[in-house]
């Protein structure tokens, strides 16, 4: 742009069950709000299976898939997940510049500031989930935010 104001853009950000304990929220939130990311839409919502397979459907062939999803759904290992639209300049490569590797424990040794790090555990404990490009944010915004009357997979669900 020309006229002196950077393009924003969104992403998705989800924090997962394991994030949601404790302290972690705070702590997430607050890396956000430092990382000079707007959250623009939050949603809290327990993720059932038919939606989180749908989600991470990219990834259904891969030996972690099952495991993921039940992580990501049951009421009785985890819990509800905190959907955020998070914008800034250059928002999808920073938020998953501050998240950080997807394992965890390994991101406590090499990205020792990150989210993960942070507040992760392990690979399936990683606290947060974020867009892997422009493409992947824009269909991962809808999967969750689309307008009621065009239908997305949880729209029964109050935004917060
Ligand atoms: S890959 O190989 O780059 O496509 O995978 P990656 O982006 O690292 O991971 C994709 C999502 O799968 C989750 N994941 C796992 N969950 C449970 N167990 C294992 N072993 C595992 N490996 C990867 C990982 O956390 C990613 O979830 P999101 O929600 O996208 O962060």
């Amino acid at each position: 742009r020309s006229d002196g104001f950077a393009e924003k853009e969104k992403t998705l950000a989800i924090i997962k069950p394991d994030g949601l304990y404790d302290n972690c929220t705070d702590k997430i939130k607050n890396a956000i709000f430092d990382s000079g990311f707007r959250i623009v839409k939050e949603m809290l919502i327990q993720l059932d299976e038919e939606a989180a397979m749908s989600f991470y459907a990219e990834h259904s062939s891969r030996s972690f898939f099952s495991s993921l999803v039940k992580y990501m759904t049951s009421t009785f290992i985890s819990g509800p997940v905190l959907i955020m639209i998070l914008e800034k300049e250059n928002a999808v490569a920073d938020w998953r510049a501050l998240i950080g590797p997807t394992d965890a424990s390994k991101a406590k040794i090499t990205h020792p500031n990150s989210i993960r790090a942070m507040c992760g555990l392990d690979i399936q404990k990683n606290c947060v989930h974020g867009s892997d490009s422009p493409q992947s944010a824009q269909r991962e915004i809808s999967f969750f935010f689309k307008e009621k009357s065009s239908g997305s997979a949880v729209t029964e669900h109050d935004e917060l």
